[in-house]
């Protein structure tokens, strides 16, 4: 049916991957395949499962608000789950004061533009190369990656890219005093790239300095992903607009939050006539209100932001110990939960052949030899960080045990090592992707 009448391509791949397990079941941070097969995810939907799947305190908010008459969507009227929801995600960041919701990622990063650009009366907007914020036509406009942009151009004008941690770049991209918002993700979801310790507050200054609007797209790494409950809190940077979307949900029903200052929401919501002048229908349903209560309950019940930190720092030190011994494995990093696994070119010969072979027939081929045993060989459910890319992305549920990590750390060594045994396995697998890959485009 899904190649039928949805997207055959994406049944294509996950055949050709051998990822085609038909999972049934999710609970917590594992899933469950047509046997009944136990996976490790660490991919947990693109980072919308931290308290892990079908959390029982979840559901029974949801069902709870199923059982009740609430009006719900009345929208000639305020909702009360709405305004607990605000005031909850307010009392983590005490320096913002209004919300706004959204219903999901993307729309709230619309919301940022519109309001960036409302607020301030200026044109443009400044992002980061690498940055990812979503598929929609604003959102994409601050995106540079081709693999995304190609064919669906002309995109919002006023949008322009400065590299990653390039403080100079950005001050002379704000000098022109006409760009409303810099928007960035605190570490890069795309390759999990870290900021330099100066790069945060030095763009807060610049922000400051020049009347751009600091937006921090906090979209994956908020809500205790990177231990802290923001990332921004790393750097001690408090930024004007804070976006939410992905964890917030639960991974139940989908919710986004711009949190910004007084000042800016009320220049957007200026007077009774402007009182909807930026919205959405199903923004603020009592379902997302009630997900993101019970989310943000459970996140402080089990103390995840603090576990995130601590099972993020064993995870980054068992991988961080195999680096010296296996030379295609170049660097780990990352803050809590949200970890980059890079590898890169061997300097050995008898590894380079091979390397080069697959590296010339598809960039970032390296990484799948090392995500397709993972899951076939070792039962963990994880993801290339990006098109082209050499590293692999961890990002598991933050209920996750130490008893997972070792799983993870134990299924890594076993196969990485094996990536460095030429011929082998591994390898064999790399040529099958090869002759897939040019049988395809035959
Ligand atoms: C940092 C960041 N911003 C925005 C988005 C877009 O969110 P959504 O997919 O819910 O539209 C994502 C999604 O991966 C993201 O990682």
């Amino acid at each position: 049916m899904h190649a039928r009448h949805l997207n055959e391509q994406l049944v294509r791949v996950l055949k050709t991957i051998g990822y085609d397990v038909g999972f049934q079941k999710g609970q917590g941070q594992y899933l469950f395949d047509r046997d009944g097969v136990r996976y490790l995810d660490l991919l947990s939907g693109f980072g919308v499962f931290a308290i892990g799947r079908n959390h029982p305190a979840l559901r029974e908010a949801l069902k709870g608000v199923l059982d009740s008459d609430f009006p719900n969507l009345v929208q000639l009227d305020v909702s009360t789950l709405a305004g607990v929801l605000a005031e909850r995600l307010l009392e983590h960041v005490p320096y913002l004061d209004k919300v706004f919701f959204a219903n999901s990622g993307a729309e709230t990063v619309e919301a940022a533009i519109k309001f960036a650009r409302g607020a301030t009366g200026r044109p443009g907007m400044v992002s980061c190369s690498h940055s990812f914020h979503g598929l929609s036509y604003g959102a994409l406009s601050l995106m540079d990656d081709p693999n995304f942009r190609s064919g669906f151009e002309p995109l919002l004008p006023g949008c322009t890219q400065v590299p990653y941690n390039d403080l100079a770049a950005l001050e002379q991209a704000l000098s022109s005093r006409q760009v409303a918002g810099f928007i960035v993700e605190p570490i890069q979801g795309k390759g999990v790239n870290m900021p330099t310790d100066e790069f945060l507050p030095g763009a807060a200054a610049l922000c400051r300095k020049y009347g751009t609007l600091l937006i921090a797209d906090e979209i994956q790494t908020g809500i205790g992903r990177t231990g802290k409950f923001l990332a921004v809190e790393h750097w001690n940077v408090e930024p004007d607009m804070v976006l939410l979307a992905k964890a917030l949900s639960g991974g139940h029903v989908p919710v986004g939050a711009l949190l910004t200052r007084k000042h800016i929401f009320d220049k957007i919501f200026s007077q009774m006539d402007r009182a909807v002048v930026h919205g959405s229908t199903f923004a603020k349903n009592d379902l997302a209100m009630a997900a993101g209560i019970a989310t943000l309950e459970v996140i402080k019940q089990e103390k995840l932001v603090e576990q995130a930190a601590r099972r993020g720092a064993e995870i980054r030190l068992a991988l961080t110990r195999m680096v010296p011994g296996y030379e295609l494995m170049k660097e780990v990093r990352g803050k809590g939960l949200m970890i980059g696994v890079e590898f890169g070119p061997p300097k050995s010969l008898r590894l380079k052949a091979s390397w080069n072979l697959l590296e010339t027939a598809n960039k970032g081929l390296f990484c799948q030899l090392i995500t397709v045993p993972l899951f076939k060989d070792h039962k963990i459910l994880t993801q290339v960080s990006g098109h082209g890319s050499h590293t692999i992305k961890l990002l598991p549920p933050l209920v996750i045990t130490e008893e997972d990590c070792r799983w993870i750390e134990t299924a890594f060594d076993d196969v990485i090592a094996a990536s460095h045994k030429v011929p082998g396995a591994i390898w064999s697998l790399g040529k099958t992707l090869v002759d897939n890959a040019v049988r395809k485009s035959a």
